[in-house]
């Protein structure tokens, strides 16, 4: 048996007990290499007992995770890079080029869907690594694979060909006015979302950032609790959102403030027929009337 295995059992056992949570049930920290450890060891305990808990809208951070200095260099190569490239939107048909895109999108003007406001920039793994994302999130990638049941090289060579490439997207979400509005993503390649923080809450911005949904409109902020070179993971069912990076400020969309982080992720290509859609979640304010509450008071 494989690790991979051990994960699909699970994750099937879970899903016989209950549908995939909706809203966050608590948070959990757990040093990194625990995990990395129950993995090698294939503890068949421990990898029923976390996708169980995960399953069930537990929010994980895998404390050093990474060496932060290297999270550092990583956002400065990550700007230097931005800087060259024009914002995009191509569909991933063939093997397109890393990109980067910027979005200030609202339902309230557009119709259904989600609001977001962010710079965020993709790269794909048939490229050639400009800023050392695969590199540095290989071990991360090898658990991704892992938890969602996949056999560890199983995908390195897929294309938009196949259903299934990794995306290294790393987004900027700029001071005022940055945010991603409360959402559920369909579960579907990607079973346990990864994210990593390149800044720091109370550092670098003091208000909002990474945040979970409980239910009933109540919030539980992530960010305040992560520290530098930490892990996130989580359902990617589970309610979530990016509260506005200090609403009170004026908007900047310079590359040195704001909250900047990255998503190691697995995507479901265009080619895919069965391809399932991020929907708002009801209950949560809109990013206007995050903006709106603060700069009334
Ligand atoms: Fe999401």
């Amino acid at each position: 048996m494989t690790a991979s295995r051990f994960f699909s059992e699970a994750w099937e056992s879970a899903q016989r007990h209950s549908d995939p949570a909706l809203f966050a049930s608590g948070v959990q920290k757990l040093p990194y290499a625990d995990l990395v450890n129950a993995i090698d060891k294939l503890d068949r305990n421990f990898i029923s007992e976390f996708v169980h808990s995960f399953h069930g809208g537990e929010v994980y951070i895998f404390t050093n995770a990474f060496n932060p200095k290297a999270l550092k260099d990583f956002k400065s190569r990550a700007i230097e890079w931005g800087k060259k490239q024009q914002s995009r939107e191509p569909r991933i048909v063939g093997k397109v080029e890393d990109y980067r895109s910027r979005r200030d999108w609202h339902s309230e003007d557009h119709g259904p869907g989600y609001s977001s406001t962010y710079d965020m920039m993709h790269f794909f793994r048939w490229n050639d690594d400009p800023i050392g994302g695969y590199e540095l999130f290989d071990s991360q990638y090898r658990i991704q694979r892992i938890i969602s049941g996949y056999e560890v090289d199983s995908m390195d060579s897929n294309t938009p060909d196949n259903d299934v490439i990794d995306r290294v997207e790393v987004s900027h979400y700029p001071t005022g006015v940055g945010g991603i509005a409360w959402h559920s993503d369909p579960i579907e390649a990607t079973r346990f979302a990864l994210t990593v923080n390149l800044n720091r809450f109370g550092l670098d911005y003091e208000v909002g950032g990474f945040a979970v949904g409980t239910g009933d409109g109540n919030v539980l902020p992530i960010d305040p609790m992560i520290e530098a070179g930490s892990l996130v993971g989580f359902l990617p069912s589970v309610c979530h959102g990016v509260e506005i990076i200090d609403p009170h400020l004026s908007a900047d969309w310079s590359d040195q403030s704001g909250r900047w982080y990255v998503a190691i992720s697995m995507i479901t290509t265009h080619r895919s027929n069965d391809r399932k859609f991020t929907r708002p979640v009801e209950g949560y304010p809109t990013l206007r009337q995050q903006i709106n509450q603060v700069r009334k008071n």
